[in-house]
């Protein structure tokens, strides 16, 4: 996949690196409060399995998707939920695991969600960060990495659903889009 990359802006080693040191600020926070990790499908899924293996404290885990009637590049201002959590979130401590925040609509919409469902806190990681891109005032409370305003795959991150496999964060060679 290398030969499809235009460049490397953070490469796995890097990544690891960073995450490391991330799991350690967060398994601080989260000692004795059994947080439950919530992964942004699809996404979310590398840095969540990279995340959580890195914290040294008793926690929970599970999974939600949802969909955004975007095109490739970005997420539109509706959001629905396709998968649902399978466990109560009353009185849980959430931990959002994203791998990207854009516009801030997707997170947004989760908070509300679990507000509603009376979630004991909310908080966010995530892997990557655009503020430049930002149509919603949300702020995650970990962030791994600022990027600038440029489309980026691997590591989770997709383009019509492949690459996520990728194991560096890298930008597109302009021909693939065409
Ligand atoms: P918001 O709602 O913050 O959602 O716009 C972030 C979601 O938008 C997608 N996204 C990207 N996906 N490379 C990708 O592969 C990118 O550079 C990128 N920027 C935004 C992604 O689905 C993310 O979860
Ligand atoms: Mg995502």
């Amino acid at each position: 996949m290398d030969n499809l990359m235009e460049e490397i802006l953070i490469p796995q080693a890097e990544l690891l690196k960073r995450i490391e040191e991330l799991a350690k600020d967060i398994a601080q926070e989260y000692q004795d409060k059994n947080p439950l990790l919530v992964c942004v499908l699809k996404g979310g899924m590398p840095f969540m399995a990279d995340l959580m293996k890195q914290m040294d404290i008793l926690l929970e885990i599970d999974f939600m998707d949802v969909s955004s009637y975007g095109d490739a590049f970005e997420s539109s201002g509706e959001v629905k939920i396709i998968k649902d959590l399978s466990v109560p979130a009353k009185g849980r401590h959430i931990l959002f695991v994203e791998d990207i925040v854009d516009t801030g609509r997707t997170l947004s919409y989760l908070y509300k969600v679990l507000k509603s469902r009376q979630a004991a806190s909310i908080k966010t990681v995530s892997l990557l960060d655009k503020p430049s891109r930002r149509k919603k005032d949300f702020q995650a409370d970990w962030i791994g990495f600022e990027i600038p305003d440029k489309f980026v795959v691997g590591y989770g991150l997709d383009y019509k659903g492949q690459l996520r496999n990728y194991p560096n964060i890298a930008v597109l060679k302009e021909e693939v889009y065409s």
